[in-house]
């Protein structure tokens, strides 16, 4: 009867790369789970027979029952959304194979241990595939224990390997899959460790960053190991040469890489941030950078009949939309492509509306949008935000030229704006969409440095 679920990182496949924690763990396992996955994979589980026979004293009985993986389409075709249902749909058969061997385990069997290559923690599921047996043997009123014991990952193996750190002084990791790596690459995200390649994807990068470093690995672990390190494009012909010729080798091949921008690299397009900032406030309304925290301002100056109406597309945020825009707005900040402001009653501190200013066209200009929950309408806290982002913009941002537009019957959007100084430019017609699939014309405004310098009486202008 089943008591409790071991999940054991067994490392590369040496009993050499078991941690002490790990060989004790095996020792306590009276049956091991391991999936089949059948063909050249079968390598794998004879490894695995390696660290247990080399490792779990002879007088501890366990059986090793194989498990057959079921099947999985087809990866490389597949979208993200199918990509993960298929994962999914994986997974809920692979639990209902572990669940039909340990409902017959003999008596006297408690502990059943999966045997994880590398770090559980790493690019597999076993972690999520032995929560949903123990959620499901607790529905049933059984209570089964579980843990988790690290191993050695392939990452820090092949930095081990070349003898390098996976990260620059203080700078970031990015781990990701060569199914997304063309994708996401960019020089921001530091360091990037790249697992589950089937066909090397960097060679797609050696054109665009000619002096991205390849530090790559393959059968890290084993008598067969394979290490190359250059210049993307100087090694990628080798490394595709040699994994080739590895793969028939083996039947199948398993490698890692790093990709690193050498340390002089050009840094390239840096993107100008906006200046930090505190609040600022003229007694009555405050305005201070949106934080995370504001999630619930963002959403109800969204979700309100009115507010819908003007909306090009009339859909409520939802609370993690609104959660995801208020924590997206520090990187957008940092970037320079939006400083979104929440607008604040003074007096009460409470949330009152946002109102933003994004980057666009020309250098120098800056688009205003902004929106009122609906409890404070009606009071001038569009102006007076207008007015004191406006400064901010001028003085601390170097912008030259603030813009805004409203649909031609949002009378009151106007009226805010022409109270803060904005100046009319005209009728752009039919720019606007509408939820119900029309179009409004949108009155278009603007606020110049030098026109605001002289409303404020500031000579420089
Ligand atoms: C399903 S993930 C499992 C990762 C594993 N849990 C770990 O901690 O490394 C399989 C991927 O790990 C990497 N990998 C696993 N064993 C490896 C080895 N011996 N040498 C190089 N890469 C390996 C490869 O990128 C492979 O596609």
């Amino acid at each position: 009867m089943i008591e409790r679920i071991r999940v054991i990182g067994i490392g590369m496949g040496s009993p050499e790369h078991v941690t002490g924690e790990a060989a004790q763990a095996l020792s306590t396992v009276d049956v091991f789970l391991v999936a089949d996955k059948g063909g050249a994979r079968t390598d794998l589980v004879a490894a695995r027979q390696r660290v247990c026979d080399a490792l779990i004293p002879a007088d501890h009985a366990y059986r090793v029952v194989e498990v057959t993986d079921p099947k999985r389409g087809p990866d490389a075709d597949r979208g993200d959304t199918a990509y993960g249902q298929g994962v999914r749909d994986w997974h809920a058969a692979r639990v209902d194979a572990y669940a039909a061997v340990i409902d017959g385990l003999d008596d006297g069997e408690t502990t059943v241990g999966f045997l994880v290559w590398g770090d559980p923690a790493f690019y597999d599921s076993t972690i999520r595939v032995v929560d949903a047996l123990v959620e499901r043997y607790a529905a049933a009123g059984v209570d089964v224990e579980h843990d988790v014991i690290a191993g050695l990952s392939a990452p820090q193996l092949l930095a081990a390997r070349h003898r390098i750190p996976l990260n620059r002084i203080g700078a970031p990791i990015h781990v990701t899959t060569g199914r997304r790596l063309v994708a996401e690459y960019d020089r921001a995200l530091g360091d990037v460790v790249v697992m589950l390649d089937g066909g090397l994807a960097c060679a797609e990068l050696a054109d665009a960053f000619p002096d991205l470093e390849l530090f790559w690995g393959a059968y890290l672990g084993s008598s067969d190991e394979l290490l190359v390190r250059g210049r993307v494009a100087d090694v990628i012909d080798e490394v595709q040469r040699v994994r080739a010729e590895a793969r028939e080798r083996h039947g199948w091949v398993m490698d890692t890489y790093l990709l690193r921008q050498p340390a002089d690299a050009p840094a390239g397009p840096t993107p100008t941030g906006y200046p930090e900032t505190g609040p600022l406030t003229d007694g009555v309304v405050t305005v201070r950078p949106v934080t995370v925290g504001d999630w619930e301002v963002v959403r109800d100056e969204h979700n309100n009949e009115e507010s819908l109406g003007w909306d090009f597309f009339g859909e409520a945020y939802t609370d993690d939309e609104a959660r995801q825009k208020a924590a997206q707005a520090r990187r957008e900040w940092a970037s320079g492509r939006a400083a979104r402001f929440v607008m604040v009653d003074a007096a009460t501190g409470v949330g009152a509306g946002v109102i933003g200013v994004m980057r666009m066209g020309p250098p120098g200009i800056g688009l205003v949008g902004y929106g009122v929950v609906p409890a404070f309408r009606g009071r001038g806290f569009t102006t007076r935000a207008l007015r004191l982002v406006s400064r901010w913009a001028f003085e601390s941002a170097g912008l030259s030229r603030l813009e805004l537009g409203h649909k031609a019957d949002n009378v009151a959007s106007g009226k805010a704006a022409a109270k803060a100084g904005f100046r009319p430019e005209g009728r752009l017609a039919q720019r606007l969409p509408n939820p119900d699939g029309t179009r409004s014309d949108e009155i278009y405004y603007s606020l110049t440095r030098v026109d605001w310098m002289r409303s404020v009486g500031t000579a420089s202008a």
